[in-house]
């Protein structure tokens, strides 16, 4: 596995995504939210994807306050996303924008937190379900769109526990082990005929609900917030990293 770093003078410019459409799933809160309003910052026009109208509401009106470019809300549970929603999302999609620049796939379910030995399968299944299974078809009838901008950035989420096991992280962790599978098999695909480079990050500790369920002993406020972690979610969506391909990134 090619795992990276950003140097730390890493200095994006201000208007790094101008003229950009950029969808980033789970934009409603946590990692997603800040991803969505700091590419909006910018220059981008963000689709904001994710399962709670309220809270993807609440993104909308922050970015459009702030004076950034107009955004478009799409509410999709991927617990339960069919392939014709993801064609009509596309179809939607080409006709509004004619293109699509930079897909984040950020929304996660943290799921059980058990021994394998009395997981459940349903909730295996449901983890799988919106951490693997929906990113795969998102990505596949959004691909066209990808591939019709002049360069454009996939960028999947990983964890430190999806590139090496730890024991009660179940579904979880397997899921994000496919995660970096699925980013390398693609990035593999489209090298050497697309203009889609495909990559990993994983954001490190940061203070959101997933990572305050997950370690609810911790002081939430001794990790980073969202904001602070996204220069390396910047620099894969901008034109500065055009031609890094099938690596996985530490924000952290
Ligand atoms: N925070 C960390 O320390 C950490 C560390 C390593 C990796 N990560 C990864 O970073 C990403 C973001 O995590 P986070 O910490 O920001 O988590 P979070 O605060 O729990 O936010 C997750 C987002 O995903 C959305 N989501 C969950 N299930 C969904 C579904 N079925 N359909 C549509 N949207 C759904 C949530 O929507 P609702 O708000 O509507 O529920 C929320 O917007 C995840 O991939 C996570 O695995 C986080």
């Amino acid at each position: 596995m090619n795992v990276q770093r950003l140097p730390a003078d890493y200095t994006p410019s201000p208007s790094l995504l101008k003229g950009k459409t950029i969808l980033v799933t789970g934009a409603g809160d946590g990692i997603g939210k800040a991803a969505a309003l700091c590419f909006a910052e910018h220059g981008a026009t963000v689709i904001l994807l994710g399962r709670t109208e309220s809270k993807l509401e609440a993104v909308y009106d922050a970015i459009e306050a702030a004076g950034h470019p107009k955004p478009a809300l799409v509410e999709i549970d991927l617990a339960k996303v069919t392939e014709e929603q993801c064609m009509h999302l596309a179809q939607g999609l080409g006709e509004e924008f004619g293109h699509l620049d930079g897909l984040l796939h950020n929304a996660s379910m943290l799921g059980e937190r058990r021994p394998i030995e009395s997981a459940t399968f349903a909730a295996w299944q449901e983890v799988m379900q919106v951490n693997v299974n929906a990113q795969f078809v998102l990505t596949r009838y959004l691909l066209p769109l990808l591939q019709a901008a002049p360069s454009a950035s996939v960028v999947c989420t990983s964890s430190g526990v999806g590139r090496t096991g730890r024991a009660f992280w179940g579904a979880y962790a397997v899921s994000k082990f496919a995660t970096e599978g699925f980013m390398q098999v693609l990035s593999s695909e489209l090298e050497n005929t697309s203009n889609v480079r495909v990559n990993c990050i994983n954001p490190g500790a940061t203070n959101t609900v997933m990572r305050n369920t997950a370690y609810p002993a911790e002081r939430p406020t001794d990790n980073p917030s969202p904001a602070e972690i996204m220069a390396t979610y910047l620099y894969l969506m901008g034109e500065d990293s055009i031609g890094v391909t099938g690596v996985s990134f530490d924000a952290q």
